[in-house]
């Protein structure tokens, strides 16, 4: 009779822990020994988000207390400035951010990006600040010309006609997002007016006047025209 063999069996069970194991990388924030309150290494591989300034803003966008920095250089924006005044890193507006419109050029998100140089104790270490801007619409719409002529030396100006297709007739507004406008002629029975479209890069948009009945020669008609804002939300 064979007997059943029982071999005990002993598991040997081992567990690294890798991320122990290895030497963890120092970070270039940790590298360069300084301390920048409020940032994380993240905010310095991936860049600094601060929180969002009115176009109109105008002094202190940012400050963080820090310990073992000794020097701040800007870079890559002339519309921001910044300092380092007992061991307190403050970044704010220069003069030059008044004209951030219609400079930045029309953006539905607007932001501009720049770059911190910090002297640290241990080295020098960058930071790429992003800083969104909100629109203020602090810009009154405007015509291309103060007054449009349309002349005809013809015995009548048909219903229907579309003066704006032997010359356009636009406005401006140069806040960042706000680019749509619409368009009012004072009552009359001679012309409507519709807005036909907005060039985005330009923030122009183009109206048209459409004759209501048939003109006959001579007349001289002189109507009003305005431009509002329509301001387009985005949810
Ligand atoms: C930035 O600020 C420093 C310190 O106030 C000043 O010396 C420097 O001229 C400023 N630079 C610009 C571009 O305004
Ligand atoms: C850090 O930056 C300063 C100023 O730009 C420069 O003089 C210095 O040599 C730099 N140090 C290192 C370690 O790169
Ligand atoms: C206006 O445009 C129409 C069609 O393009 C053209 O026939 C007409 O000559 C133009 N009139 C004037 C005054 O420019
Ligand atoms: C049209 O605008 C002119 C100039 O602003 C103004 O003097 C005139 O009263 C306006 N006419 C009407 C009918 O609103």
């Amino acid at each position: 009779m064979r007997q059943r063999m029982f071999l005990p069996i002993y598991f040997l069970i081992l567990l690294f822990d890798l991320s122990k194991g290895v030497d963890e990388k120092p970070s270039l924030y940790n590298y360069a020994g300084c301390v920048i309150s409020g940032m994380q290494d993240a905010d310095f591989n991936m860049g600094y988000d601060n929180t969002p300034i009115k176009d109109d803003f105008k002094g202190t966008i940012a400050t963080f207390q820090t310990k073992d920095v000794y020097g701040v250089e800007i870079s890559g924006t002339n519309y921001f400035n910044a300092t380092l005044e007992s061991d307190t890193l403050r970044i704010f507006t220069t003069d030059e951010y008044k004209n951030v419109e219609p400079e930045i050029g029309y953006d539905p998100f607007p932001e501009i990006k720049f770059q911190l140089d910090l002297q640290c104790i241990k080295g020098n270490i960058s930071l790429r600040f992003v800083q969104p801007l909100t629109d203020v619409n602090n810009h009154d719409p405007y015509f291309e010309k103060e007054i449009y002529e349309y002349i005809y030396v013809q015995n009548s100006l048909p219903s229907n006609h579309q003066l704006t297709d032997n010359q356009s007739l636009s406005a401006f507004d140069i806040d960042m997002t706000n680019n749509r406008l619409s368009f009012s002629i004072e009552e009359n029975d001679y012309f409507s007016i519709d807005t036909a479209s907005t060039d985005s890069t330009t923030r122009q948009t183009f109206t048209t006047l459409t004759s209501l009945k048939d003109i006959e020669a001579p007349s001289t008609i002189k109507l009003n025209l305005s431009a509002t804002v329509s301001i387009c939300l985005i949810l």
